[in-house]
Parts: structure tokens; C-alpha cells; sequence
């Protein structure tokens, strides 16, 4: 059994005041709440207010990108040693609009993989095809492009805590989600090239979050599908009371 994640990504939203206050309102929504993994992604300068804030919750904050390295002269840049250091668990990486306004690369999500793992911090790595190759009938070819990429040369053995998002571009932010099926056919691509890369077992027990206009509507279909292990929420995750919607999904 995967067990599923709920994560919220805050992108470049909110002050250190307002995710405090986000999170005051929102813990005792979901105190009891054991279902699923709940994770926050705020931006660099709330995250240690909000892993403060969430302590001894059932609730779990991560960063929304990292370097590869332990350090040297990056300017703007945080290290996994940093991240763990502050006591963060979680890390996105690969998110779209990091790949296409950072220029971060397949080989640059790998690295940066590889040393989430090594620091104990559990990736969230972001996958999705765009429109364009969508439309020319290229999802399978890209989302299994960028899956043998980020896992080149990641044992199964040292790869549990990995997570995927499967994120299509075209429906991040848009409002247009992927319909369940949609999501389970790339779902099921996405598992099928973890098997291929670090085995069966590894597949069968790694978690593939959905992401892309994900909302209270249209959570509880998404989760039914069996290879959608959990939801990647941008802009619904920004309202407590939206994001509590979603988190507690009921499925038929
Ligand atoms: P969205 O963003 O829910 O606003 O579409 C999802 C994401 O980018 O992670």
C-alpha cells in the first residue's frame, strides 16, 4: 500500500507572516488527519518559519529547489546539507517553471536527486510534457526521457524515499486539468520506466503525485486511478480552507 501525499507548492507566494498564519489556521483543520502525508513547499525565506510552525504536526515542509552541492560560490543558491541542517524533509525538484526559467536541466535534476537521497531528504522530482509534444504524440517519449535521465545511476536500494510528480505543463496554472484518465495513462508510463530503471519492486512502492490545476472538484476522481499515489497542488494549496478541501478528499 502507497501511502498518498498531499503536497502543497507555494511557488512565490506569501510572506513569513502569512504562512504562519496559514499554517494556524490549517493544523487544527487537519489535526487528526492520518490518511495521507501532508507536505508544505513554501518559498526560501518561509521555510524555516514554517517547519517551526508545523512542529510536532502531522504536517511536513519542504524546499521548492536545491543545489547539488554542500557548498561553494553559487550565489543564490542552497545546499541539501543546508536544507537538512534546518531540519527541512522535502525537496522539489525539476519543477517546470524551474526547468524553464532556472534552465535547469535533466542532468542538473539528476544530481540534484542524488544528493537529496544521500542527505536523507525525500525528492519530489517533477515531470510533464508540454502542449506542443503532447499534441504530437510525444508524452510517452518525454516522460520516459526524463525519468531514465533523473534515475541514471540511483540504486533501488538507496532510492525509498523517492517520489515522482507528474506535472503536464498545460495544465499547470491553467485551470485545465488532465482527466483521470489522461493522469493514469502517464501514470502508468511514469511506473513502467521506474520498473525498467530500478526494478519491480521499487516501482510498485514509489509514490506518483498528480499535479496541474488540481482543486477540490476534481480531487477525489484523480485519486480513484491506481497508479495516482497523491496530488502536487499550486494555486488551490494558497487558501486554507480550499487546501483542507483537498487534503480530505472522499473518494465514491
Ligand atoms: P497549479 O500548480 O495547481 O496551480 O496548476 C501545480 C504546480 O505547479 O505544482
Amino acid at each position: 500500500m502507497r501511502k498518498r501525499i498531499i503536497a502543497g507548492n507555494w511557488k512565490m507566494y506569501k510572506t513569513p507572516r502569512e504562512s504562519v498564519d496559514f499554517v494556524a489556521k490549517f493544523l487544527p483543520m487537519i489535526h487528526d488527519h492520518t490518511r495521507d502525508e501532508i507536505v508544505l513547499f513554501p518559498t526560501s525565506t518561509s521555510l524555516s518559519h514554517v517547519i517551526e510552525a508545523v512542529k510536532g504536526s502531522n504536517v511536513r515542509a519542504g524546499a521548492q529547489t536545491m543545489h547539488w552541492l554542500n557548498e561553494g560560490p553559487y550565489t543564490g543558491q542552497t545546499s541539501p546539507t543546508m536544507l537538512a541542517s534546518i531540519h527541512c524533509t522535502h525537496v522539489l525538484l525539476g519543477h517546470s517553471e524551474r526547468r524553464m526559467y532556472a534552465h535547469e536541466t535533466d542532468d542538473m535534476v539528476n544530481w540534484k536527486l542524488k544528493a537529496a537521497l544521500l542527505h536523507g531528504l525525500t525528492p519530489v522530482v517533477c515531470v510533464g510534457e508540454s502542449l506542443e509534444k503532447r499534441q504530437s504524440g510525444l508524452t510517452e517519449a518525454v516522460l520516459r526521457w526524463q525519468i531514465a535521465c533523473a534515475l541514471n545511476g540511483v540504486e533501488p536500494e538507496s532510492s525509498a524515499a523517492l517520489v515522482i510528480a507528474y506535472e503536464p505543463i498545460w495544465a499547470i496554472g491553467t485551470g485545465s486539468t488532465a482527466t483521470p484518465n489522461q493522469a493514469q495513462e502517464a501514470h502508468a508510463i511514469i511506473r513502467r520506466e521506474i520498473a525498467a530503471t530500478l526494478g519491480s519492486a521499487r516501482a510498485e512502492s514509489t509514490r506518483i503525485l498528480y499535479g496541474g490545476s488540481v482543486k477540490p472538484e476534481n480531487t477525489a476522481t484523480l485519486m480513484a486511478q491506481p497508479d495516482i499515489d497523491g496530488a502536487l497542488v499550486g494555486g488551490a494549496s494558497l487558501d486554507p480552507d480550499t487546501f483542507c478541501r483537498i487534503v480530505k478528499y472522499q473518494t465514491a
